[in-house]
């Protein structure tokens, strides 16, 4: 993608700095456009597919946040994978339908068991739903399943083969890549066991669509091209990040929360080409603190990240996009992460993100950053919200994501095209009820992240047959 960039630059020898980041931002956005657009026209979507009598496995995302009574706490994910099951079952087949749930590393946990959430799916489908202990024994089941009914299959990734990454092996072990070429080709029967219980293959799975797992990606290839297909949760998810990339109304500001600056580099270097104004909060706010010599206390911080900070500052500097850091925050010496609650007699403050006291870590977004984020989101015509302020799980620290929800509100009344993608910013718009008052809720997080930055999805792709 950059050297494809800089050829076409080259090619048109712009000279003036401003003309030249211009032409990249078109160009940029014509190639991912071309990307997007290409995909939506080359392949089989379900409605083109008459399911009477079939029997179709279905990846979707149930990766769907659980309280410490196995309840769920969001059921976007749930609400965004009904269309396609629905249009399944009513053209009189039937679904089995997998996921996963959680990183339980190839191992069975039951804390994360999708048996907890068997009870919801079949309240949300209308129809029984029955459920297959061990998903690689689900073939008697699978054949039992009557037309017009679904199998639940239990979580993908009790098996290391949904990964396909050797476990209790470490990378610099001589014997890692014997053993990771051994576990690709259990995979691949992993895969194929998961596709015999099906007529055909139907990927809805937009959030893990960016995983190349074996039921995201390698269980395409027991498929042949007329029985494998998108499902129309990634078909609109697709079509939304396209309705950004291809249309991007000015200002365009993003919002990137969550606790690590490390994982969300790649993204943020990307936007900081494309937006004119970049919010960075949450956890990460004290990484950037402390790399410019702050006190942070016991905060959040990757103190081998301090480099990665500067240099997102310099690039958004190089690139005229405002950056708009916490400046202020709400901290605690007392935040049981078990139970998201304030202990007893603990002591809340406010004060700067770079003079937090020994003993107190931030929290949430104080009152000035607050301000500041809804300043800058504030005629705003193009928004993308990933990744909260706070610990908004805890209700005394869900200001800062609230500050930002309401902002995104307002401004998406006055006009503007807003997304919120991330499991997180999902559930603080829901929790804040203001999930009616954005544009677009996307069920993905990382996986909305890499299709904004271009990147052709593996879930795509093997649908695709690449
Ligand atoms: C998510 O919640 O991000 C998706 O379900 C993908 O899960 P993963 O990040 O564990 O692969
Ligand atoms: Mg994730």
């Amino acid at each position: 993608m950059q050297k494809f960039l800089r050829e076409q630059q080259a090619a048109l020898s712009i000279t003036s700095k401003l003309d030249s980041a211009f032409v990249c931002t078109v160009l940029a956005v014509v190639f991912e456009h071309y990307i997007i657009f290409n995909i939506n026209k080359s392949i089989m979507t379900i409605n083109e597919f008459n399911f009477a009598g079939k029997k179709a496995i279905v990846r979707v995302d149930f990766n769907v946040p659980l309280d410490e009574n196995g309840k769920i706490t969001d059921d976007t994910r749930i609400r965004g994978a009904l269309p396609t099951l629905k249009k399944i079952l009513g053209d009189g087949g039937a679904v089995i339908i997998m996921s996963h749930m959680g990183k339980p590393k190839g191992k069975v946990d039951m804390k994360k068991s999708l048996g907890q959430i068997r009870e919801a799916v079949e309240k949300a489908l209308g129809v029984p739903v029955a459920f297959a202990p061990d998903c690689a024994k689900a073939a008697d089941a699978a054949k039992a399943l009557k037309m017009g009914e679904a199998l639940l299959l239990e979580n993908l990734r009790f098996y290391p083969e949904e990964e396909g990454k050797p476990v209790g092996i470490d990378k610099a072990d001589p014997a890692y890549d014997e053993a990771k070429k051994a576990m690709k080709a259990s995979q691949k029967e992993f895969a194929k066991t998961l596709a015999s219980y099906a007529d055909c293959y139907v990927m809805d799975a937009f959030g893990t669509a960016h995983r190349k797992h074996a039921s995201t990606a390698v269980i395409a290839d027991y498929f042949d091209a007329d029985n494998k297909m998108l499902g129309l949760l990634m078909e609109k998810e697709v079509q939304a990040v396209d309705n950004v990339l291809s249309n991007i109304k000015r200002p365009f500001v993003a919002i990137m929360g969550g606790s690590k600056v490390s994982s969300k580099i790649g993204i943020i270097e990307n936007l900081l080409g494309k937006v004119d104004k970049l919010i960075l909060c949450g956890g990460m706010t004290y990484t950037f603190a402390k790399a410019h010599g702050g006190e942070i206390g016991d905060s959040i911080v990757e103190l081998d990240k301090l480099d990665v900070a500067l240099g997102v500052e310099e690039l958004a500097k190089k690139n005229g996009v405002e950056l708009v850091l916490g400046s202020d925050c709400t901290a605690t010496n007392g935040l049981d992460f078990d139970t998201m609650s304030v202990k007893p007699g603990a002591e809340i403050i406010t004060c700067p993100a770079n003079k937090v006291p020994a003993g107190f870590e931030g929290v949430d977004a104080g009152p000035e950053s607050q301000k500041a984020f809804a300043e800058a989101i504030k005629g705003a015509k193009t928004i993308l919200w990933n990744g909260p302020a706070g610990v908004f799980e805890c209700d005394t620290f869900t200001a800062g994501s609230r500050a930002i929800g309401d902002a995104i509100a307002e401004a998406t009344k006055n006009g503007a095209f807003s997304l919120i993608g991330g499991g997180d910013s999902v559930a603080c718009v829901n929790k804040f009820g203001l999930a009616d008052q954005v544009s677009y809720i996307s069920t993905g997080g990382g996986a909305l992240l890499e299709a904004i930055e271009g990147k052709v999805l593996p879930g795509v792709a093997a649908i695709k047959g690449e």
